[in-house]
This record gives structure tokens, C-alpha cells and sequence, in this order.
């Protein structure tokens, strides 16, 4: 099979990652998607940098190995911010991140240069966010907040509760003095509580979704580099794994996703440390 016929590889530390695939899937229909949902070593935002390459690579070799995914999207912001430079540099297949998207569509949305940013402690203490928004603005001010609960309401499906709304509001009301214009949801899980989010901000501040950024930049990649599926009678596939319950995964993803069909499949924590 020549190398565009084959599938795109997704990975993230559960749910999130979702939000990518769903618009990725929007956008590259002829495309099949297998995917890597971590959830029973979830959270990975707290976990050291060494620890989320290791996990990462285990997934990315996976996936490589198993499927010989054409392309790595990496969608989460936290694997992005520790391993996206180790997996460029160990994988013979290209890999891309979350953080190069969501930042430059943060830049292009802002008007005043205020940028919020609500990510996991990972992803905030990189760095990573506020130097490419520098680069591509230097005046650019940049106001990050970890959120680690966010991760844990979208993880355990109460993301769609009052909890969950009030938690929010609370939350990101530090924000109000800061005058930002726009906010980056830079944790993939985040998306799933866009209604909580902008209800809490305002409509003033416009959310850029980090995901579907970096969806939009995979199928341009895709195109440039002749890396698009050119078989019109192929139906595209999505394979669902998940490290966790199967029905927690599947509940929260038929939700999340709408139309399939999708195949939810469990990968076991032992066949991804062999790949150590
Ligand atoms: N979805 C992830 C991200 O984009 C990480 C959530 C977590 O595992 O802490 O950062």
C-alpha cells in the first residue's frame, strides 16, 4: 500500500485529543484515523517531562509499528510541550503538535495582544505557549492559568453538569482584571467545555480552540506533502483505542463525536511498556 493510503495517527492522554480527531475528521473525510486515549495513565499534567516522553513514545511506537501511521498529530498540548522534539527526532515518520497552531491562531485573533491561556501545569510551566506567542508578537502579554480540574470534569463525563459550570465561572474570573481579548484553550480537553468557558469570559473574548488549529495546519501538511489519500472508494476508519474502560471512553466519545462509524477498542498498559 503506497504511504498515503495509510491511516493518520492521533495520541493523547485520554478524552481530549477527541476534539482534534473530530475536526480533523471534519476536514479530511477520505482520511482514516487510529487514536490512543492514555485515560488509565491519566492525568498526564502533573507528571514530570520525563515521564510524559516516556508514555508518549510508548504510544508513538505503537502506532507506528502496529499501524504504520503516515503522520504523528500529537493531540495534546502537555505530550506536545515535553516530547514533540524527541519524537521528531526518533521517528521516521512526521510528527506535528498542538502548541505551533494554537498559538499562531492566538495571535492572529488578538487584537490587543492580551492572551489568556488555560492549560495543564505541564504545558503552563514549559513555557512552551508564551515563547512561539512571543516570537510571533514580542509586545504580546501572555496570562496562563493551570486547570488541572477542567481535565478531570471532561475525564469522568461531568463535563456537561452545573458543577462543572460553576467550577468554571469560579475559576476564570481571575481573568477579568487581566483584559485579555482572547483565550487559548490549550489543553485538548478543554473544548468540550466551550459553552462553560465563553459563558464565563464573555463573548467579548474570543476562545481559539488549539485542536482545530492544528487540524486545519495537518490537512494543509498533508496536501504540500502529497500525504493525502487519493483512493475515492476507500471509506475512512476511525480505531479508538483506550490504556482504560472501554465503556467510560465510548459514552463520553459517542457523545463528543456525533457520527461514526467508530471501532472502541482496549489497549492494554502491558503491550505499551514492551514498546519502553
Ligand atoms: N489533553 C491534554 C493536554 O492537551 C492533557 C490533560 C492531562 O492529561 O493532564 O494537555
Amino acid at each position: 500500500m503506497e504511504k498515503r493510503e495509510h491511516a493518520i495517527g492521533m495520541m493523547d492522554s485520554g478524552i481530549g485529543g477527541l476534539t482534534v480527531l473530530k475536526a480533523a475528521k471534519a476536514l479530511l473525510a477520505e482520511e482514516s484515523i487510529v487514536f490512543v486515549g492514555d485515560n488509565a495513565r491519566n492525568p498526564y499534567g502533573p507528571k514530570t517531562p520525563e515521564e510524559v516522553i516516556d508514555y508518549s513514545r510508548q504510544i508513538a511506537r505503537f502506532l507506528v509499528e502496529k499501524h504504520q501511521v503516515k503522520v504523528l498529530a500529537i493531540a495534546c498540548n502537555t505530550a506536545t510541550a515535553c516530547a514533540l522534539p524527541v519524537l521528531q527526532d526518533e521517528l521516521n515518520i512526521p510528527v506535528i503538535g498542538v502548541i505551533d497552531s494554537g498559538a499562531k491562531a492566538a495571535v492572529e485573533a488578538s487584537r490587543s495582544k492580551k492572551i489568556g491561556l488555560i492549560a495543564t501545569e505541564g504545558t503552563v510551566k514549559s513555557g512552551r505557549y508564551q515563547e512561539e506567542i512571543r516570537a510571533l508578537s514580542p509586545k504580546a502579554q501572555v496570562f496562563a492559568q493551570a486547570e488541572p480540574d477542567f481535565v478531570q470534569l471532561v475525564e469522568q463525563n461531568r463535563y456537561q453538569t452545573k458543577e462543572a459550570k460553576e467550577a468554571v465561572k469560579e475559576h476564570l474570573a481571575a481573568f477579568d482584571k487581566d483584559g485579555i481579548d482572547t483565550l487559548i484553550l490549550g489543553c485538548t480537553h478543554f473544548p468540550l467545555l466551550t459553552p462553560a468557558i465563553q459563558e464565563a469570559v464573555g463573548n467579548r473574548v474570543r476562545l481559539v480552540d488549539a485542536g482545530v488549529a492544528t487540524a486545519k495546519d495537518l490537512a494543509k501538511y498533508l496536501k504540500e506533502e502529497d500525504l493525502l489519500s487519493k483512493n475515492s472508494q476507500k471509506v475512512a476508519t476511525y480505531q479508538l483505542y483506550t490504556t482504560g474502560p472501554v465503556a467510560t471512553f465510548q459514552t463520553i466519545a459517542d457523545n463528543w463525536l456525533g457520527d461514526g462509524p467508530f471501532q472502541y477498542k482496549h489497549l492494554p498498559l502491558t503491550t505499551l511498556e514492551e514498546k519502553a
